[in-house]
């Protein structure tokens, strides 16, 4: 406390000299040395640890102002689904609102990097117009297990997609003069006990899968900052790997921006900073007293001070606060709802479409089933979430789309909506909807409803966010009132040769194995954001073609996954001494690098819908492909013809099986994709992918290297990673390696 005053007037005084003598020199992108030789020591431990301020309400941190050099206050606020800030002020009637885009693996489900860009250049406008500096997404860490409570804000099981979509999320946000912060670094693919977790993983695994997509992403997009996050790697906090933040993300990835950790407090503070941690948030006086003391004692040195500081004032000069920016307040959120309704249309998978039950013909009479219905979810919850004006349900899209809805039913779900407790309501962070019953409906009901109406939609909803992974009972696996209500609409609409739709407004992977017969057709909007349910109606009625793949597999069953013996589904805090708690206090990632397809494919392991697959509502020829090689890479081009009848988009999934060079390798890895434009019946397009040698790579730990080993190399070109439509080969006839330093 003593030394905390003492610093203060230390600063004040020096403050006070400063401006009598008025030669302070202010911040400018040209003088950041000058700026350094003139800080205090005090100004500079202010700067790597964040500020609590009230420029914008909720928001989820900031930076320190120094007034006499200059500096400005920048404010960091949530993401990835939107900006997450408070939407009403006390001071002001004015509303503060943001647009809801659909979540994260529901873009990743577009495979169409451009429609990303297009994304979040307007979610990025919103971050610029409310006077935030950096948002803080893309969330990236893989879908290693379909439990993960955060998955919704990740994008997929697999490192290429994942880190191509990251990185057109960053190159959209950050067009706006705004910054990003690719997170959590690294391996943080489990809530729970999520601050202390230590993910045990091999250096293969690390390189291939859950460091890859981030070295896309730093390489490809640029971020201003990443976030390193709460667990342990290996045996050491992300936040004070010196490894992972220096030799690797810097030396090796060239990284520049700076390092924040994630929101809360550590003990080694010190050991954080060493490690490249540039800035701790959200900061608190004890991590500057902590930073302070050490480097009195000589335990941070002068170059380990000055670097991270330089890293920040490299970032303060690039943001809106410093420019002054004069921010409206006032995003076009209508223009932005276009977009995400866009987003949400281009991203939409169709899982099954038996005998062209979709589309409707668009004037049906539906009996539209599950609270679902009325409580449609955009986003998830946790930081994940966003304060939107309003999220479309699918009632309203539906009736305003034409269709006509049974009334009753209509009426009742709104009714049992209505007695929800407000509690219930997704209104900030860490609200968890889950446990949320779904009123039953009896077999007379149904019986007559089936009679009344054309068809039964069944919208099947899942909810999750920060702080907890999701179940299997009742969760991932269906609750006996909906396997029940789905049973007995089937029945009673087959009876009487009426179809029945399955929608799943989902946040991750749920069993879909023991029940996707009873339906004749299933959607996967995910969480869709705020206008989703209109994409959702637009897909039901043809007036949009389902274009989006599965970013993740979706097994048979939850044991199925090969990460699942090793995640924490039946967690039991009690069990065990603290520290020694497996898959709590540590995970053991096991299963390598035999994560979703990579194991599925290779082993031939059944799944109930395969990585990469996608319905439409056309059909689409694939031509013999060419693939020319040389010791750089390849580039491969193949021509896809619209074979139906009516206009769609073709993803085409370029897969690689490399020879195996001394050590096993998966069946085949996704190394390119591209998407079509819309091609009109019989219309063909050209499509051209590349992969480079070191992407054709794989990490041998035995000699530290990345290497692209010499011989056959067979490449394959799938609808999904199970409909392999074409192949082709080619010759690497050198092998070729990369040396990396081993941290692990
Ligand atoms: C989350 C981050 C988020 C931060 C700030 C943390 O609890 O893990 O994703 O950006 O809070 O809200």
């Amino acid at each position: 406390m003593k030394k905390t005053c003492f610093i203060a007037l230390l600063c004040l005084a020096y403050n006070i000299i400063s401006f009598a003598q008025n030669n302070n020199p202010i911040l400018r992108e040209d003088n950041i040395d000058e700026i350094l030789n003139s800080m205090t020591t005090e100004e500079k431990v202010a700067l790597l640890v964040g500020a609590s301020g009230a420029l914008v309400p909720d928001a989820a941190g900031y930076t320190h102002e120094i007034e006499r050099l200059g500096i400005p206050m920048t404010v960091l606020a949530d993401g990835p689904a939107g900006l997450r800030i408070r939407p009403t002020r006390e001071d002001t009637d004015q509303t503060f609102y943001c647009t809801g885009f659909p979540t994260s693996t529901l873009l990743a489900s577009s495979w169409d990097i451009a429609l990303m860009e297009q994304v979040t250049q307007a979610m990025g406008n919103e971050v610029l117009e409310y006077g935030v500096d950096v948002l803080l997404a893309p969330g990236m860490n893989l879908h290693r297990n379909p439990l993960c409570g955060r998955n919704f804000e990740y994008y997929s099981e697999d490192p290429l997609l994942s880190g191509k979509m990251a990185a057109a999320y960053v190159r959209g946000i950050q067009s706006n003069g705004v910054g990003t912060s690719v997170k959590h670094f690294a391996a943080n693919n489990q809530e729970i006990n999520r601050l202390e977790n230590d993910a045990r993983v091999s250096n293969r695994a690390l390189r291939e899968l859950y460091l890859k997509n981030f070295e896309i992403a730093v390489k490809e997009g640029k971020p201003w900052t990443v976030m390193s996050s709460y667990n342990k790697l290996n045996g050491e906090y992300t936040q004070q790997s010196q490894g992972l933040l220096t030799t690797i993300l810097r030396d090796e990835w060239g990284f520049n921006g700076i390092v924040m950790t994630d929101w809360g407090v550590k003990d080694n503070t010190v050991k954080a900073a060493k490690a490249g941690n540039d800035l701790m948030e959200p900061g608190r006086p004890v991590e500057e007293e902590r930073l302070f003391a050490a480097i009195n004692r000589g335990e941070i040195n002068q170059e380990e001070l000055d670097r991270n500081v330089r890293n920040i004032l490299n970032y303060i000069v690039k943001t809106p606060h410093f420019r002054q920016y004069k921010f409206s307040n006032k995003p076009d959120l209508k223009a932005h709802a276009q977009v995400a309704r866009k987003a949400a249309e281009e991203s939409i998978v169709l899982l099954k479409n038996d005998n062209n039950t979709l589309p409707l013909k668009g004037n049906e009479k539906v009996a539209l089933y599950g609270l679902n219905s009325v409580d449609f979810w955009g986003v998830g919850t946790g930081s994940g979430y966003v304060n939107t004006v309003h999220v479309a349900n699918m009632q309203e899209a539906m009736t305003a789309a034409g269709f006509t809805l049974d009334e009753n039913l209509a009426e009742y779900y709104r009714l049992y909506h209505g007695t929800q407790t407000t509690t219930e309501k997704m209104e900030g962070k860490n609200i968890d909807k889950r446990h949320r019953e779904e009123p039953a409906i009896t077999v007379q009901a149904i019986e007559r409803q089936a009679a009344a109406n054309d068809v039964a939609i069944i919208v099947l909803g899942r909810m999750a966010g920060e702080g907890a992974d999701r179940v299997v009972p009742d969760d991932f696996e269906l609750t006996a009132i909906e396997r029940e209500m789905l049973q007995n609409i089937s029945m009673n609409y087959h009876k009487v040769g009426k179809k029945v739709v399955v929608v799943l407004n989902i946040v991750g992977v749920i069993e879909t194995a023991s029940w996707k017969h009873l339906a004749d057709a299933i959607v996967l909007p995910w969480t869709p954001g705020q206008e989703g349910a209109y994409a959702v109606t637009d897909v039901l009625r043809g007036k949009v073609n389902p274009s989006g793949k599965l970013p993740t597999t979706f097994p048979i069953n939850y044991m199925g996954s090969p990460s699942s013996k090793n995640f924490p589904y039946t967690w039991d805090m009690t069990q065990g001494r603290r520290g020694n708690r497996k898959n709590v206090d540590y995970t053991d990632y096991e299963e390598g690098i035999w994560v979703g397809y990579r194991y599925f494919q290779t082993k031939n392991v059944e799944v109930s819908y395969p990585f990469g697959y996608g319905l439409s509502y056309t059909t689409f020829a694939y031509s013999k492909p060419s693939v020319k090689a040389n010791a750089d890479g390849i580039t491969a081009t193949i021509t896809v013809k619209n074979t139906g009848k009516v206009a769609g988009r073709e993803v085409v999934e370029l897969y690689v099986a490399a020879p195996e060079g001394g050590f096993e390798k998966p069946a085949q890895e996704l190394k390119a994709f591209v998407k079509s434009k819309l091609l009109a019946p019989g219309e063909s397009e050209t499509l051209t992918m590349k992969v480079s040698a070191y992407e054709l790579a794989s990490f041998n730990e035995k000699s530290a290297s990345w290497e692209t080993a010499a011989g056959e190399y067979k490449v394959l070109f799938g609808a999904s990673s199970a409909d392999i439509r074409a192949t082709a080969s080619f010759r690497m006839k050198k092998a070729q390696s990369w040396t990396v330093k081993m941290m692990w």
